[in-house]
């Protein structure tokens, strides 16, 4: 995990009067709110007898142990224990940690790190912030590492290979290799021959890296080349942009061995023109339980397979078409590096670079 990052850890309307309890980041965390809206995120164990606070319940400005009613202010100090009345002395040591947390652009945002390093800025882009009437969102769980699942987001060309041969994909094959002039006719073949990577851009700004890549079946000038722009910011969002759509994916580890995917479809292009917003709700909600359902399961079944479970530099033989993630694993090694993290060995992960590279070019290794 990158440390001295915010990470959005749930959606914000799931938190309501009630003590949620989750787990992000390695840690048990009880989250509530105070009488004036404002979110508490604490460990989730009550230090008396290691209950979990979470199936308390909220009294006034305090959390309320389930066990034996300890109570705890948003400073983790325990302000009541009754079983010691109401003169009784309380120990000093009967507390627990707050942590920084923020609510801002619907989600609950925990700080993962050192707090003298705190941040006033967010990881979201501006692009994320342009009107979107019809934004739809969906979270979920999984039992992968959060690098294979970034991974699989920042790259497009296993599309035709994983997500072919149910129905619904057939939607995505006019979309991608289609021809408008024969319509459907062939079109799931010509999908299943668009994994052509042509004229990937790849460029790197401190925590962020921008890339464009078309997809094509090669040698066919028949077919309608597929632009996609997509950005990785640090620590964990991938943010997609093309003519059809645009939507935004975290993926907040919960641990080492889980990720919490949440996905903001904002809008498909073409639709925000004619359509009312809650109809394009709707198609975009649609979208993202298809997206979790179909493709996304799909790719999932194919990451649970994969070893070594987490990725990370020098563990995959990349090709030129896998700059993006080559990318995406330096810059994950380099901030876990700068913030004092597990020493890691350099290795030349350059793509094409002579000698040592891991990255091979199409047609060669470089
Ligand atoms: S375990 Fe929480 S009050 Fe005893
Ligand atoms: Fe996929």
């Amino acid at each position: 995990m990158i440390p001295n990052q915010w990470y959005p850890i749930v959606d914000a309307s799931r938190l309501g009067r009630r003590p949620l309890g989750l787990r992000r980041l390695g840690q048990d965390l009880v989250l509530w709110r105070r009488p004036d809206g404002r979110v508490v995120a604490q460990h989730d164990r009550c230090p008396h007898k290691g209950a979990r606070l979470s199936d308390g319940k909220v009294v006034g400005n305090e959390i309320q142990c389930p066990y034996h009613g300890f109570r705890y202010d948003p400073t983790g100090a325990c302000v009541a224990a009754p079983c010691l009345g109401t003169s009784g002395h309380i120990p000093d040591g009967l507390k627990i940690e707050s942590l920084p947390v923020r609510e801002e652009h619907q989600w609950i945002w925990l700080w993962y790190g050192d707090r003298s390093k705190l941040r006033a800025e967010l990881p979201i882009l501006p692009a994320m912030l342009r009107p979107a009437p019809a934004r739809a969102r969906l979270c979920y769980d999984r039992p992968i590492h959060y690098t294979r699942y970034i991974e699989s987001l920042i790259e497009f060309y296993h599309v035709p290979w994983v997500h072919a041969g149910r129905w619904y994909n057939s939607l995505d094959h006019f979309a991608i290799a289609g021809v408008p002039s024969r319509l459907f006719i062939g079109s799931g073949r010509r999908y299943r021959a668009s994994t052509f990577v042509e004229g990937h851009t790849c460029v790197v700004d401190g925590e962020r890296i921008d890339a464009t890549m078309d997809m094509a079946i090669e040698n066919d000038p028949l077919c309608r080349r597929f632009r996609w722009n997509v950005t990785f910011l640090a620590p964990c969002l991938v943010y997609l942009e093309t003519h059809l759509f645009r939507a935004a994916q975290y993926m907040t580890p919960i641990d080492e061995g889980n990720t919490h995917v949440m996905m903001d479809w904002f809008e498909f292009v073409p639709l925000s023109r004619f359509l009312p917003p809650a109809v394009h709700r709707f198609i975009n909600r649609t979208t993202m339980v298809m997206q979790k359902h179909g493709q996304d399961d799909q790719d999932y079944q194919i990451m649970l397979g994969q070893t070594p479970k987490v990725s990370d530099v020098g563990v995959n033989k990349l090709v030129a078409a896998d700059e993006l993630n080559s990318r995406f694993l330096q810059l994950r090694r380099r901030l876990i590096r700068e913030a004092g993290g597990p020493h890691l060995s350099v290795i030349d992960d350059e793509p094409g670079r002579q000698g040592g590279g891991r990255v091979e070019r199409a047609g060669g290794v470089a």
